[in-house]
């Protein structure tokens, strides 16, 4: 990570930091149906797993993971990334991948597929996953409400085998 960084920790996210993500998801996700703080609080309910950036300021990112399918035979259990975001003036500095490194890592302990959708114009986001291993499989055109932007469906490989 950068020297110019701020000290910064991760760790998990909490049910009380609801309105915080949801101020800043107005603000990443302005044109896409940004998530309410409601969102964030059922996501953490059902146990799906997140973690949060904070500098001495408070929450400056976020982001999820949710397991939503277990191993069976020869194929892996099968995890998403639900969002992930980094406050705009907190962006560049590699907290986006301190919280992307975390999500991955929960799923290679369960050795997990991860899949993902992301907007085909969001070049920042494409790079950090293409540098973690995501590779593009797909296109869904007008997935995105109410802004009709087209996603990349992207996956990356399990890491690891969850037998045993
Ligand atoms: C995508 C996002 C989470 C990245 O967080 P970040 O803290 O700015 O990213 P980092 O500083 O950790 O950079 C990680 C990598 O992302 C890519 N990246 C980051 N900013 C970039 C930019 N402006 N242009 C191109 N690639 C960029 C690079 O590959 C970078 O790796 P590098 O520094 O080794 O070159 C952040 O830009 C964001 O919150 N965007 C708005 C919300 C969003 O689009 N979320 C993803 C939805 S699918």
């Amino acid at each position: 990570m950068s020297d110019r960084a701020p000290a910064i920790t991760i760790g998990p996210l909490y049910s009380a930091d609801a309105p915080d993500c949801a101020a800043l998801e107005k603000v990443l996700f302005p044109g896409d149906d940004p998530w309410s703080a409601q969102m964030f609080r059922d996501e953490l309910a059902i146990g799906h797993f997140y973690v949060a950036a904070r500098s001495s300021g408070g929450l400056i990112g976020y982001g999820g993971l949710a397991v939503v399918g277990s191993a069976s035979g020869s194929h892996p259990a099968e995890a998403e990334i639900h969002t992930i975001g980094v406050a705009p003036d907190q962006q560049g500095h590699g907290v986006g991948r301190l919280l992307l490194a975390q999500l991955l890592a929960r799923a290679d302990e369960l050795g997990a597929a991860v899949f993902l959708e992301v907007r085909t114009d969001n070049s920042a986001a494409l790079g950090l996953y293409r540098s973690t291993g995501f590779e593009q499989l797909g296109i869904r055109r007008n997935y995105y409400r109410p802004s009709g932007a087209d996603a990349f469906t992207m996956c990356r490989p399990a890491r690891r085998s969850s037998a045993g």
